[in-house]
């Protein structure tokens, strides 16, 4: 069932574990995530970039093939179709377009607009029923174009945010988009609990979920983390089984070239990553 994203989060904070928001590309990413949570009992999030929206050549496509599809898979479990790393204008198509969730990432403007269009965008989504995530102090490294210094966000600037009525909070704390480099210095723990204390029940969001060591995540959860954004890694799960297939030559054998083969491997290895995540982060049986 497509629902907001606010009640299972409230759930996941008060029961010490994370609900996995993991972004789509297409159909094939959809059904392998949708079909994992319903197994697995697990809620989840669906994520949408700007530009995965574009790719999928709009979000009124994407919203429409999520609902078709979460009825005709008989999907039981909660699903929220959340838009990623927001802008102002990306919201309101997302609202219009039966988004059941945002996030509007205001962290690039100064302190006191990200305010002001937060403030809106609270107001405009909880009149329709959607939740709203935002975001204080840049998520490092790179997504579909969306660039971040990755500096860790201001405990006070978090509480005026939070204060504001979001239902998540994306609050920067050393993470980044992507792969992690060899360097990294980890999370900012530090960071993370000054937030925490300032913001009270607020469910935290942690970006940038590829590659963090499950010690940290673990260790996040236990500070306030209760959304947890993974993308790259079921990218990567997907190329290495696709490449497989492709360079054990099972592409030339039969009818190996249909599409519904060639991309099969692929979609299995989404399945075990999303399933892999849900165990860590605790969502499983949750729903
Ligand atoms: P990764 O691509 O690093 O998993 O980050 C995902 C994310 O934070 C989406 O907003």
């Amino acid at each position: 069932m497509l629902v907001s994203a606010a009640e299972m989060l409230k759930k996941a904070k008060a029961g010490h574990y994370a609900v996995g928001q993991f972004n789509i590309n297409n159909l094939e990413w959809t059904k392998s995530v949708l079909l994992t949570a319903e197994e697995l009992k697990s809620p989840v999030i669906l994520g949408v970039s700007e530009g995965a929206g574009k790719y999928m050549t709009g979000f009124k496509t994407v919203a429409a093939m999520v609902k078709a599809m979460d009825e005709e898979l008989g999907i039981t479990v909660p699903v929220a179709l959340h838009l990623d790393h927001g802008s102002y204008e990306g919201c309101y198509k997302c609202i219009k377009a039966g988004f059941t969730s945002i996030m509007f990432d205001g962290s690039h403007y100064p302190i006191e607009e990200n305010v002001a269009k937060t403030k809106e965008l609270v107001a405009v989504a909880h009149n329709l029923g959607l939740s709203i995530e935002a975001e204080v102090g840049s998520i490092g490294g790179e997504e579909d174009g969306v660039v971040g210094a990755g500096e860790c966000a201001d405990p006070d600037e978090c509480k005026a945010i939070a204060d504001l009525g979001v239902d998540m909070l994306a609050a920067g704390i050393g993470n980044i988009h992507g792969k992690y480099p060899a360097n990294w210095a980890g999370l900012s723990f530090e960071t993370l609990d000054a937030v925490q204390s300032k913001t009270g029940d607020m469910p935290l969001v942690l970006h940038g979920g590829t590659g963090i060591p499950e010690d940290m995540i673990k260790k996040a959860i236990s500070l306030g983390v209760a959304k947890i954004n993974v993308n790259t890694e079921c990218q990567l799960s997907f190329q290495e089984a696709t490449r497989k297939y492709i360079e054990e030559g099972k592409d030339l054998e039969g009818k190996g070239f249909d599409p519904r083969k060639l991309l099969a491997p692929g979609a299995e290895a989404i399945k075990a990553t999303v399933k892999e995540k849900m165990e860590l982060f605790g969502s499983i049986g949750k729903a």
